[in-house]
């Protein structure tokens, strides 16, 4: 296991602990999330764990699945109690995010907006000072005209790149496309970004999570201990 896994591994342990029996959960997508299922399931082996969850991804529904950890969706549940999901970047101060490399932002925003309590599992290779440094903002746009919306994200300032899956367009589980855009930490203030990224008809949703982090459990490289921001 290499530095990244171990910190991702203890940001999850650290955040399973805060898991009661009876919890509806939000369930996130990504690498680090693999490991918060895995010790959802090793928790459930030791002890009543009486708990559900709402996958974010086909990806995280199949991993739950496989480890008999029970599933349903928000049509059947109107509210969670804890949605536990990572990050590709987290801001410090703010505690806001870029999501969405994993392909599942548009669910893991959906999921996040029901739930009560919106905790974030991180390397500490994922923190930032400033939004975009790092990673590029993943935008969803509907593939109906993407290039269209493409050059009108090119607009405000930022640079839009097609996701690929080998010769094709990447498609995420809602069958949209991804244009990651770089050049995000220089286009001004994340929530103006967010709003006219929003108001351009063809794009769906983007990956910036703003204001709603209650709490980043940051993992460290030794392995074993975590630091909770704020
Ligand atoms: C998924 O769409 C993303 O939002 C993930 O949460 C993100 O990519 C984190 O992934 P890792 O835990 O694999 O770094």
């Amino acid at each position: 296991m290499d530095d990244a896994a171990r910190g991702k591994q203890a940001a999850a342990r650290a955040a399973v602990a805060l898991i009661d029996s009876g919890m509806r959960l939000g369930l996130g997508t990504g690498s680090t999330m693999a490991f918060v299922l895995d010790l959802i399931a090793e928790r459930r082996a030791r002890e009543t764990l009486d708990v559900v969850g709402v996958p974010t991804s086909e990806r995280t529904r199949d991993h739950a699945a496989r480890l008999g950890i029970p599933l349903t969706d928000l049509d059947h549940v109107d509210a969670l109690d804890l949605a536990i999901d990572g990050a590709d970047e987290v801001a410090t101060g703010t505690l806001d995010l870029i999501k969405g490399l994993g392909g599942a932002l548009l669910r893991e925003k959906i999921v996040q907006q029901a739930a009560r309590r919106f905790v974030v599992v991180a390397d500490e290779g994922k923190v930032v000072t400033r939004l975009g440094s790092h990673a590029p903002l993943p935008v969803e746009v509907v593939p109906f005209a993407h290039a269209a919306t493409a050059r009108a994200i090119a607009a405000l300032g930022i640079v839009p790149r097609l996701r690929m899956d080998a010769a094709a367009p990447y498609r995420t589980d809602n069958g949209n496309v991804i244009y990651d855009c770089h050049g995000i930490d220089a286009a001004g203030a994340p929530a103006a970004l967010q709003s006219r990224l929003l108001a351009i008809a063809g794009v769906v949703e983007t990956g910036l999570f703003l204001g709603v982090t209650e709490r980043a459990i940051i993992g460290r490289a030794d392995g074993g201990s975590t630091e909770m921001l704020p």
